[in-house]
């Protein structure tokens, strides 16, 4: 039992220092872009700026993290998810100043587009096939 215990502890060190990122943040990062992505529709559907602003700022530091990503485990390359990671970032970012001059049919585009980004990388998560 204890050597059982022992083993799953260096194995799951392991895991976490060869990503760097375990299976835990990411969970955690990912909902953390759900619900600020939650946060930019309601902002936009109450026009309230400030509400979309923190929703955009909240994804943002979320989505800084979304690089890190274990090989086998997803048919996608850290390449590849720090790209996603960027668009998620340049799309936000026009989110921001889409509602800031009030156009709040171009903060849709924009937040689409950011959906798109987090749709794409899904669909390469093996598991979820
Ligand atoms: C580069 C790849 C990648 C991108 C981009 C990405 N995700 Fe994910 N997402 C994942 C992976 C991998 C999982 C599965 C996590 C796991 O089970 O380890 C996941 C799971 C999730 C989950 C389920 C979490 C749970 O509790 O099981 C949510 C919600 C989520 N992502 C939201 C988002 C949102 C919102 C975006 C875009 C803003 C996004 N993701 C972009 C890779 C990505």
């Amino acid at each position: 039992m204890k050597k059982t215990v022992t083993a799953m502890m260096i194995m799951s060190l392991l895991s976490i220092s060869a990503y760097g990122y375990s299976k835990e943040e990411r969970v955690k990062d990912m909902q953390a872009m759900e619900t600020a992505m939650a946060k930019i529709q309601k902002g936009i559907l109450y026009n309230d700026q400030k509400m979309v602003v923190e929703g955009v700022d909240n994804l943002k530091k979320a989505s800084a993290n979304v690089e890190v990503a274990p090989e086998g485990f997803m048919d996608y390359s850290a390449v590849y998810a720090k790209q996603q990671s960027k668009n998620i970032l340049k799309y936000a970012d026009k989110i921001k100043s889409s509602i800031e001059e009030n156009r709040k049919h171009s903060a849709n585009s924009n937040y689409t587009e950011v959906l798109g980004e987090c749709i794409s990388c899904h669909n390469k998560i093996r598991k979820w096939k």
